[in-house]
């Protein structure tokens, strides 16, 4: 018997790349999403890399009565992944309430649903949006936490709060939080990878859509920062790297390894870029020369964030093994084929058109 594991959101960009994962060590996949940022076509698209379908079922997490029954269905499963989330910053500064209710009814529809029908293990995708402007580099686990400045970024640290109090409570329930740095990148098959509903926040969607001229001009957000040529540094991690961190967080829950009912580890390379950096390593690795131009800083971004890995290598054994170069080219590939993709079925599309 194959341990089953439920993963809310598991269409979406890092959900779906961890639902390979685990469908690869061995593990029964049951998706739970309501499509709102993500395709039903990726199941399919699992299929095809995996050669196995994960059981699907359309749902809002929000609906507190659909979520029990769904959990009370698959009451067998060994623990939960909830990726289930929106995640655009720029929206969520716009309609707060949106982001509130969205992120945190479904989290605790969740774990309510969950613990009623007797699964005690939780992975929480958290990020590194909560240490907020960090004093100290690199920031390990124990940094503090602080407000941060998006409404999307505050969900992720009030549902850490939620997730303390619960563990505190609920002797027997566990958890571990995994604090994402910035991924990129996408799967080495070129099936899946990430696509931003409308104009993308983050930079490398940005700057593959740019690429793929869809976009016409990257804006460099400020280049008068303190770090070696004026333009932020974050730390990137290939998508697949990440994902691989799930699984191993679930055997390490599902072996009762842990050794706190709350476990936080920082995912990243350890090793900060900045924007410039990704920007020419874009133009060396892929050929394509980009259109770009700096304007002012966008609020809210720090100037320097990479992570201290410890933590993950000693207790998770696991450590990044994609380089920069890497993440770039899978997302320009993904890109690519995804325009590809887009072309053949507009153009399919209007010449059935003309046909009526
Ligand atoms: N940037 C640009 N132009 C763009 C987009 C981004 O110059 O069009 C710059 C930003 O100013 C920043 C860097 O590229 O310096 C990275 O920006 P991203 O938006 O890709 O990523 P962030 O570091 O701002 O945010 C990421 C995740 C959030 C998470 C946060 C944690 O997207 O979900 O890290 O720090 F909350």
């Amino acid at each position: 018997m194959k341990d089953k594991i439920i993963v809310t959101g598991g269409c979406g960009y890092i959900g779906s790349h961890t639902v390979i994962e685990l469908l690869e060590s061995d593990f029964e996949v049951v998706i739970l999403d309501d499509l709102s940022n993500s395709s039903e076509a990726t199941i399919s698209r699992i299929k095809k890399i995996t050669g196995i379908s994960p059981i699907f079922i359309e749902i809002d997490l929000k609906d507190a009565r659909a979520t029990h029954k769904v959990f009370s269905d698959h009451k067998d499963a060994k623990g939960v992944i909830h990726f289930a989330a929106y995640k655009a910053v720029g929206e969520s500064v716009q309609e707060p309430i949106k982001y509130y209710k969205n992120n945190l009814f479904s989290l605790l529809n969740t774990l309510e649903a969950q613990v009623y029908n007797g699964i005690e293990n939780f992975i929480f995708s958290s990020s590194a949006t909560v240490y907020g402007m960090p004093n100290t580099l690199p920031i390990t686990e124990n940094n503090k936490t602080q407000r941060p400045f998006s409404t999307y970024g505050n969900t992720k640290k009030i549902a850490e709060e939620i997730l303390e109090d619960y563990t505190r409570s609920n002797k027997v329930f566990s958890v571990i939080s995994l604090r994402y740095f910035n991924p990129i990148g996408a799967h080495s098959s070129g099936e899946i990878g990430e696509l931003p509903n409308g104009i993308p926040n983050n930079l490398m969607p940005y700057i593959t859509q740019t690429a793929a001229g869809i976009r016409e001009k990257l804006m460099v957000y400020g280049n008068d920062y303190p770090t070696k040529d004026g333009t932020p540094i974050r730390d990137y991690i290939h998508v697949v790297d990440l994902a691989k961190a799930h699984v191993l967080a679930v055997k390490r829950l599902l072996n009762k390894e842990q050794e706190m009912a709350l476990e936080i580890f920082n995912l990243g390379t350890g090793v900060g870029y900045s924007v410039m950096d990704v920007i020419k390593t874009f133009e060396t690795v892929t050929g394509v020369k980009l259109n770009y131009e700096v304007t002012s800083r966008r609020d809210g971004d720090v100037p320097e964030l990479y992570a201290s890995i410890n933590l993950a290598k000693e207790k998770l054994g696991w450590s990044a093994k994609k380089a920069l170069d890497d993440m770039i080219n899978s997302s320009w590939i993904w890109e690519q084929n995804f325009q590809n993709e887009t072309n053949v079925i507009s153009k399919s599309l209007s010449g059935s058109d003309s046909l009526k």
